[in-house]
């Protein structure tokens, strides 16, 4: 089975190729500056050399505070390209698998975004994220929408590696309390993601569908800072002091949703997918870059 992944050197699709070796799929990732999928006919052009039998959009433009004041170029990749990809993939009769975010809740409820949920995005970055959803709906007859949350990897622009960034700088870094949410290992997602692309090639959707794909239990971003540093030193990655702060003391560009949660029980009940719990993940993606520390550098 052969993939076509839009967005080659992001964090799921770099998991994503790496996935593929191991599951023995062929992955085929295309990015910038070849294919921009806000130019629809790069998309075109790539489907038409690798020939695959799933595309998945894992472009996307992903710099949260940035968004605020980019509105043009974010919607530009996350609305246009997303509709691009869903016809293109479409005109030639290929499954797509578009990646989507847990920022188009606004993480006012009390327990787990459902997929029923009503999305509100409190971010320009949520909006165009959602508007990429509904675009693809309308422009792809059969799209499955998978939702992710906190996702971190060994390299990229992510929590676990800022935090071990600015733990080589400062003696005390602050982190918020009052944000929770399912910190993702990128190479979960994409062992996920792989699953999924298996079941509808083999058994195509016959409309569309949305799924959220997080870990099954949850973390603050303190608790999650206090882990990585738990795990830090004896890994011989620089560890810090931390303090723990609410969001009104830290404020950024962009507002961030105080509930991040998602509810993967609908992936478990129809695919049998479930990913491993964070600190689980965790693990293995800090033990994975302490062996290259170069990768977050
Ligand atoms: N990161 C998270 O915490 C998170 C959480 C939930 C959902 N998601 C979603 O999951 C998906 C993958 O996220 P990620 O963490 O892998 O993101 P990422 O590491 O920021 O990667 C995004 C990729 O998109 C590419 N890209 C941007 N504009 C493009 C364009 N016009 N044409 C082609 N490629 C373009 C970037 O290319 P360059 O390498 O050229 O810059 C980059 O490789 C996205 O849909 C994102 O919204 C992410």
């Amino acid at each position: 089975m052969r993939i076509l992944v839009l967005g080659a050197r992001g964090q799921v699709a770099t998991a994503l190729s790496h996935a593929g070796s191991r599951a023995n799929m062929e992955i085929a990732t295309s990015g910038r500056p070849f294919l921009d999928v806000a130019r629809r006919e790069t998309i075109v052009k790539a489907i038409m050399d690798v020939r695959p039998d799933l595309v998945v959009n894992a472009a996307a433009y992903t710099a949260v505070d940035a968004a605020e004041t980019h509105w043009a170029e974010t919607f530009r990749v996350n609305e246009t390209g997303a509709a691009n990809a869903a016809s293109a993939a479409a005109q030639a009769n290929l499954p797509l698998i578009h990646l989507s975010t847990d920022y188009v809740f606004d993480g006012m409820k009390n327990a787990p975004y459902v997929e029923s949920d009503v999305p509100a995005p409190c971010n320009v970055y949520g909006m165009s994220k959602l508007a990429g959803e509904d675009v693809v709906r309308a422009g792809h007859p059969a799209a499955l929408v998978v939702r992710m949350g906190w996702i971190y990897s060994q390299r990229g622009r992510n929590f676990l590696c800022s935090m071990l960034s600015l733990a080589r700088e400062k003696e005390e870094i602050a982190v918020v309390d009052d944000q929770i949410g399912c910190p993702t290992f990128a190479d979960d997602a994409a062992d996920g993601i792989l699953e999924l692309a298996k079941a509808i090639v083999r058994e195509p959707l016959q409309g569309h569908l949305t799924l959220h794909m997080a870990v099954p239990d949850h973390a603050s971003r303190f608790e999650l800072a206090q882990e990585i540093f738990l795990r830090a030193k004896p890994l011989g990655l620089a560890a810090t002091r931390l303090k723990r702060i609410d969001s009104s003391q830290f404020p950024l560009p962009a507002r961030r949703p105080a509930n991040s949660r998602l509810s993967s029980e609908q992936l478990a009940r129809l695919y049998d997918v479930r990913l491993p719990a964070w600190r689980d993940g965790l693990a293995r993606c800090m033990s994975s870059l302490a062996r290259n520390p170069a990768g977050f550098a």
